[in-house]
């Protein structure tokens, strides 16, 4: 089959779907076959080789089952990085980085500040902050195939953060103190699982769901943890679910920080949240 062929190909089968078909099958040409997309124009009737036709078509088969782009090309922007992704982390989403631009807003001041980024996923939060200001970035999360994710992009991106092994659901025994804490823990309500989009459920549920009894159990863990390990006049930075703000807040007067500061997303959603010990 030629380019053009294989591009009207992906355009039939892509049809029915709201897919961007013409969107996805330049990314893959240039990301898992090494082809300039622009072959299409300059050269249609070049021969995609068998090696990549495989290829091409092994990947329709997922797009068609909804499974995320990403996934296939082991590649999410984010913060103007390329971070490497895969199914053990959750592919990192635009309103985390009005997150990190928060913290990176409020701390360009060149102090040695120390941060730790709890559930850190692909690491994308706190290897974006350690790119951009000269904080002490510690990344923590429970699981071991993150970590490895972590690593990898520690690696490619050539930062400088340290990487733990953490679960929030234990006392943190490193005799450790930070003057930020940022997180964006796994958030949706566990009762609503069924109703998620289904590209989302390929994503690994330990980073997407709270415990099924308690949709705020993360965020009450984080601020266990600050109670210990937070340096007196230090920050935490959430990302949190706009649709448990009440029970949020509720949370905070247990806890009672000096201030707390919302902002709305660009979605308009209030998901956004930073509280001053
Ligand atoms: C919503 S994801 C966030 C990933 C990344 N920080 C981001 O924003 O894209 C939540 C992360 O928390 C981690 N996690 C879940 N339970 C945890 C626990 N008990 N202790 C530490 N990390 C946990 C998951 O492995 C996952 O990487």
């Amino acid at each position: 089959m030629n380019i053009i062929e294989f591009r009207d190909f992906y355009r039939s089968e892509l049809e029915k779907t709201n897919k961007e078909s013409d969107y996805i099958f330049k990314i893959l040409l240039k990301e898992i076959c090494n082809i300039d997309p622009l072959k299409i124009a300059l050269d249609p009737n070049f021969i995609v080789k068998p090696e990549n036709e495989m290829l091409l078509r092994s990947s329709l088969k997922n797009i068609l089952k909804n499974y995320p782009l990403d996934y296939i090309i082991n590649k999410k922007s984010f913060f103007g990085y390329d971070f490497y992704v895969d199914e053990n982390v959750l592919i990192p989403r635009p309103e985390t980085e009005e997150l990190v631009q928060w913290v990176i807003d409020d701390n360009n001041k060149n102090e040695r500040k120390k941060l730790i980024d709890l559930g850190a996923g692909s690491g994308c939060i706190g290897i974006s902050i350690s790119k951009t200001i000269s904080l002490d970035v510690t990344l923590a999360d429970i699981s071991k195939e993150a970590l490895r994710v972590c690593n990898i992009n520690k690696d490619i991106l050539e930062s400088n953060v340290k990487i733990i092994e953490y679960d929030m659901n234990t006392k943190f025994t490193n005799n450790e103190f930070f003057d930020i804490i940022i997180s964006n823990p796994p958030y949706l309500d566990y009762s609503k699982k069924d109703e998620i989009d289904e590209n989302v459920n390929f994503e690994p549920h330990i980073a997407l769901f709270a415990p099924e009894d308690n949709p705020l159990h993360f965020y009450k863990q984080i601020l266990v943890f600050a109670n210990k390990n937070l340096n007196k006049g230090g920050q935490i930075y959430l990302e949190i679910n706009p649709d448990f703000i009440k029970e949020f807040n509720s949370l905070l007067t247990e806890f009672k920080p000096n201030d707390v500061n919302f902002r709305v997303d660009f979605r308009g959603k209030k998901r956004l949240a930073k509280l001053s010990f």
